[in-house]
């Protein structure tokens, strides 16, 4: 029965080679390899699927330093009343492959410390702490792991005792995956009882965490806020009244932190307008127009960096589902069984993954507060090994914060 729904389902995507070794498989490959393609969201394959071309772009108003300073003491008493009434959720993003920094396992695992041991989860649970302390209230964790990460996360959480934290707050749930495919399009074998897959990209959070079911801990508890977060930026400061508490006053459906780019050609995304509505442009599609323009009084318009740090209205996501997220299209070096049906490592990009992205939910929310925060105290992004948003780099910024390394 599975067999013939299966057929039906790779008919409609084209995709029928996926049992070319079916007859070669035992049968518990067979019902294993059957049961993967079932579940396997293949919508990235649907025409439309696609990211589209971008609208009409415009500047975006930013909250900037001052004016939160001038306001931070109203601000904070909101956001904190707020955090007390367990209304605000933290949600870690940790599903990422970590492949730039080289590592194999997890990449909030690795150990930044140098005269003791610092770990990337380590840092970002004394960060929530710190919120927790002053609010005197537990907040709920939500962490985004992946199928390949996920046990060891758990694992390492208990090993380190939560560093911590209070267990029964933190809730790990997995991402959902895409397939990845050829440059044509056809769905690739990892093995011959196998399709190759690859997480969704961080726009999966949502849909994941419905998927899991621990959205009922969002209603049970009557969660309003939830604070997205990247698991790499060790100075990442989530749950921050203040910025809470400013995007409630602003009656914003959401918040996104923001810093000032170091120069123009600074590799972040910014924030703008897009037909009227908040929205990301990637540093790769910045048009040098828009790189350069400046307003009246000679600044930049679009000098406001994304860092992964964004507040959500509950309510407002459930639009979302209803919205699709586009599919982005990244060129991956993918091992993959070749044309004789032998496994085969690619040195250089050999096919595509899809990933969806957390700055497209942005474009579905009606308002979004651009918040400015001071890019030494909040923004240390490990993405390298070495150089540019490295461990070198971040090391250099905790030791600044006055956080022992
Ligand atoms: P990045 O885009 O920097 O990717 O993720 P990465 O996987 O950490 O690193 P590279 O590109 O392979 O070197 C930004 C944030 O989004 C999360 C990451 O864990 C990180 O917190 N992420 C990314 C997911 O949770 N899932 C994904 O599928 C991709």
């Amino acid at each position: 029965m599975i067999l013939d729904s299966v057929k039906t389902k790779l008919a409609k995507y084209g995709q029928e080679h996926l049992l070319m070794y079916f007859d070669e498989l035992s049968e518990s490959e067979k019902t294993a390899l059957l049961d993967q393609i079932d579940n396997l969201d293949m919508s990235c394959l649907e025409e439309n699927s696609l990211s589209k071309d971008t609208g009409e772009i415009a500047p975006i108003e930013i909250m900037e330093l001052k004016e939160i300073t001038e306001k931070s003491d109203e601000f904070k008493k909101v956001g904190l009343s707020i955090i007390k009434e367990g209304k605000a959720a933290a949600l870690m993003l940790a599903g990422g492959m970590g492949t730039r920094l080289g590592s194999d396992s997890a990449k909030g695992k690795f150990d930044i410390g140098v005269t003791k041991e610092l770990f990337i989860f380590e840092c970002q649970m004394n960060n929530l702490m710190d919120v927790v302390n002053e609010a005197g209230a537990w907040i709920h964790l939500f962490i985004m792991t992946s199928d390949k990460n996920n046990d060891e996360t758990i694992e390492f959480f208990k090993e380190k005792n939560y560093f911590g934290y209070n267990p029964e707050f933190v809730h790990f749930f997995v991402q959902e995956k895409s397939p990845t495919t050829d440059k044509n399009g056809k769905i690739l074998l990892e093995d011959k009882g196998v399709v190759s897959t690859s997480p969704n990209g961080n726009g999966g959070w949502l849909i994941s965490l419905r998927k899991s079911g621990l959205d009922s801990i969002i209603e049970k508890n009557n969660i309003e806020w939830i604070n997205v977060f990247a698991v790499d930026n060790v100075l990442q400061k989530m749950c921050d009244p203040v910025f809470i508490g400013a995007t409630v006053m602003a009656n914003c459906s959401m918040g996104s932190k923001v810093v000032r780019k170091t120069d123009p050609n600074e590799r972040v995304g910014v924030m703008c307008l897009e037909d009227g509505r908040p929205s990301i442009v990637e540093y790769y599609d910045l048009s040098d127009e828009m790189r350069y323009a400046k307003n009246d009084k000679g600044e930049y318009e679009y000098y406001f960096g994304v860092i992964l740090n964004y507040i959500f209205k509950y309510d407002a996501l459930c639009k979302v589902d209803k919205c699709e997220m586009p599919f982005h299209v990244v060129e991956k070096a993918i091992t993959c069984l070749d044309e004789n049906g032998v496994s085969t490592k690619s040195d250089k990009p050999n096919g595509y993954k899809y990933e969806t992205l957390v700055l497209d939910m942005i474009k579905s929310m009606d308002s979004c507060l651009p918040f400015e925060v001071v890019r030494e105290r909040e923004f240390a992004p490990i993405k390298n090994r070495y150089g540019t948003d490295s461990v070198d780099t971040a090391r250099e910024l905790l030791k600044q914060n006055g956080i022992k390394i």
